[in-house]
């Protein structure tokens, strides 16, 4: 069964993901990191403006090493989104993700662009989504939590910015497909957002 789950950032996307992955015991690729490796090395390289170098390290990336808990910072989410910005960045994973995708038995991808471009022949598409505000304060809590010094409003301004980026921009912008399913989770706690996610899951792939 492929699974594809899009939606933008902390939705809670990759804790449903993550969770339907383990239910339904299939391997899990957060397409998220992919780009903030790219994001991150051109970073430290100085080549973030650099269109050229960013989709050569998209074609270098080396996809056994990514480690989420170095990824997942705000400064790299925000070079991630910018890389995820050009087509030739986006051409270079392509073929990794699809492969990823067309494992026997299946996978779980999250991402932005998954149910649309990557597997557009998922079996069930969720589209994850809440208010901006409760996304801050979900991924506020976050960066806190890991010690990262910043305000409620610095991550709101960031996430506002990222979503009109993912959204607005021409190569695989973040759309809902048209056949996924909306699941808001605004109002829902994980177990709740859980269970919805998997009934949902269920529904669509007939188990
Ligand atoms: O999901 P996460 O916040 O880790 O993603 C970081 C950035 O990577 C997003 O803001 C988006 O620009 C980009 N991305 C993408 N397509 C995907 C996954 C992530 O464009 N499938």
């Amino acid at each position: 069964m492929l699974i594809a789950i899009d939606g933008p950032a902390a939705s809670g996307k990759g804790t449903l993901a993550r969770r339907l992955a383990v239910h339904f015991r299939l391997p899990h690729l957060d397409t998220g990191l992919l780009y903030r490796a790219v994001g991150a090395q051109c970073l430290v390289r100085g080549l973030l403006a650099d269109e050229t170098a960013s989709a050569d390290i998209a074609r270098a990336l080396n996809t056994d090493a990514l480690n989420p808990d170095t990824l997942r910072t705000a400064d790299i989410g925000e070079a991630a989104s910018v890389v995820a910005a050009r087509p030739a960045v986006r051409a270079a994973l392509l073929e990794l993700q699809r492969q990823f995708a067309a494992q026997t038995g299946g996978a779980v991808l999250d991402g932005r662009d998954i149910g649309t471009v990557i597997c557009p022949q998922a079996d069930a598409k969720l589209f994850v989504t809440a208010t901006p505000e409760v996304r801050a304060q979900r991924r506020f809590r976050e960066l806190e939590g890991r010690g990262e010094a910043t305000s409620f409003g610095a991550v709101l301004e960031d996430i506002r910015k990222r979503d009109a980026r993912d959204s607005g921009r021409a190569s695989a912008p973040l759309v809902q497909a048209a056949d996924a399913v909306t699941l808001d989770t605004t109002a829902l706690g994980i177990e709740e957002a859980f269970a919805a996610a998997l009934a949902q899951v269920q529904a669509r792939a007939g188990r």
